[in-house]
């Protein structure tokens, strides 16, 4: 795909298809306005006709309209005028796209860049567009026959922008919203991949991969390491299974020599079956993407990486595959933690906080400057939150107020749950240090809650996004997210 940043009139456009906006009861926006006026009339005629009414969703292919150079006009509901915000502009600019692969258009221009948003400038306005043009260009084909091809027709779109000034924020929206596309485009890539291909060992050489480029250092422990240091709750999780368990370490260094590291720590658990504790098994092919915590991790050091950002950065995935066996982890039994704590296994499904409480005490040695852990923890938070929002809790309410922000600007948002001292008391165990589960009520505050005692020392916070890595249904299929939130953040950390 190739963008360019145009500041050329509308009207004089050299693509076959202008993109063009049309808000709800028939108002043309601005670039449409002016469309309209070298056409003497011809789209308020139409509008006047019925033709589109301008609500969100809506599209229009037009040939041959008067006036303008491009032989092609696409019309797009934008909603309605004072409803206009980011994630309407980001819905009008995936519907457009959508639409110009639904006609086979291949060279186009899209003057809803243009449009005044509240709260954004040219460079937001072009990075979300660039983003949402490569989120409906997105196929996940490879495991599909040859013959298989829906190929997006889509391959040059110009974006315009209003002034010369603007084209340089344009041109800094367009990198940034190409990287943040590719690590999305990667974070859905692993996501989707069937658990038999994307195992711990697969995960283990995707960061190798990421390594080629010389400007990552990548470590991964095996089993016999993590014996060696006491990852007991690591272990326990990975003994079901006939695929050894992987603990991935990504050190990218770019920053001050004596910065601290941003750490992010991503759950990788390639297949969850609940293990002895074991699912029901209605939808259980979606544990595949128990993995996405892991994936956004190696999707944020792939845009990192493309930005060449200046800043530390590690990655810390643990990697394992949750199943039954005789050999397998069961309720009752009790390990000791890397920390030193033990805790007691109630359910062999509460795996992802046993994997990550070993890889977050084993990130203290990399002196986080913060830790942010991302995890398909809990269905509970799906039940609080739904699809639309991440879950975010967290020891430090300034790290927690970044992340939100970034979640706001990358419009990949997260709300914050309580983590409240009364919470801690759920986890009691008769017979170790604690339990890893509490029971059923507020279960995704109280898995932070477990998280929260192997990160006393550090500025941590925690991303649930059970509900939004991944969709179900028709769509099913990674999200890529919280690749965005993530990038953002560190790029305001750069
Ligand atoms: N990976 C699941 C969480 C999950 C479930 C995400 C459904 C998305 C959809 C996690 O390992 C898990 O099984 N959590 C349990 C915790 C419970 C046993 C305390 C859960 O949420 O049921
Ligand atoms: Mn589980
Ligand atoms: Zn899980």
């Amino acid at each position: 795909m190739q963008f360019s940043i145009s500041d050329s009139k509308p009207g004089e456009c050299p693509a076959v298809c202008l993109v063009a906006g049309i808000f709800e009861d028939g108002k043309l926006s601005q670039p449409a306005h002016a469309l309209d006026s070298a056409a003497r009339g011809y789209l308020s005629n139409l509008l006047k006709q019925g033709a589109i009414q301008g609500r969100s969703g809506q599209a229009l292919m037009l040939y041959q309209v008067p006036g303008m150079r491009a032989a092609q006009l696409l019309l797009v509901g934008l909603g309605k005028e004072p409803d206009f915000k980011l994630q309407a502009y980001r819905k009008a600019v995936l519907r457009a796209s959508r639409a110009l692969n639904e006609y086979g258009v291949k060279d186009a221009a899209s003057t809803l860049s243009l449009l005044p948003v509240p709260g954004t400038d040219a460079y937001q306005r072009v990075r979300h567009a660039v983003e949402c043009v490569h989120e409906a260009n997105y196929r996940f084909d490879q495991c599909k026959g040859k013959k298989h091809n829906h190929k997006p027709t889509l391959q040059k779109l110009a974006l315009l922008v209003g002034t010369h000034k603007d084209q340089g924020a344009g041109e800094r929206g367009l990198r940034d919203g190409n990287a943040i596309a590719a690590g999305v485009a990667l974070a859905k890539d692993l996501g989707n991949l069937p658990p038999n291909v994307c195992t711990p060992s697969y995960l283990a050489n995707e960061a190798r991969k990421l390594a080629k480029g010389g400007k990552l250092k990548v470590t991964v422990l095996e089993e016999a390491q993590m014996k060696k240091l006491g990852m007991g709750a690591l272990l326990a999780v990975a003994r079901g299974s006939r695929q050894p368990p992987k603990l991935i370490i990504m050190e990218y260094r770019n920053g001050p020599k004596n910065a601290k590291p941003q750490v992010l720590v991503g759950k990788g658990i390639t297949f969850d079956s609940g293990g002895i504790s074991i699912k029901p098994s209605a939808a259980m092919d979606e544990m595949k993407f128990d993995m996405c915590g892991a994936a956004s991790v190696f999707g944020a050091m792939k845009a990192v990486l493309q930005l060449g950002l200046k800043i530390n950065l590690v990655g810390v995935v643990p990697s394992a595959e949750n199943l039954p066996g005789g050999n397998a982890v069961k309720p009752a039994d009790i390990v000791e933690t890397l920390s030193g704590q033990t805790v007691e296994i109630l359910n062999t499904d509460a795996e992802g906080r046993l994997i990550l409480c070993d890889a977050l005490t084993y990130a203290q040695r990399f002196k986080p400057a913060a830790i942010v852990d991302i995890a398909t923890l809990t269905g509970a938070c799906v039940i609080a939150l739904g699809n639309v929002v991440s879950g975010l809790l967290g020891n430090d309410e300034t790290l927690v107020k970044e992340l939100w922000n970034a979640g706001e600007q990358a419009a990949d948002r997260a709300w914050q749950l309580p983590l409240y001292d009364d919470y801690q008391d759920a986890l009691k165990s008769n017979f170790a240090d604690f339990a890893n589960v509490g029971g059923r009520e507020g279960g995704a505050i109280t898995a932070a809650c477990y998280l929260s005692r192997f990160t006393k020392d550090m500025r941590w916070a925690h991303l649930d996004i059970a509900g939004t890595a991944w969709k179900t249904g028709k769509e099913k299929g990674g999200t890529g997210r919280p690749v965005p939130l993530l990038v953002q953040y560190l790029l305001d950390r750069a």
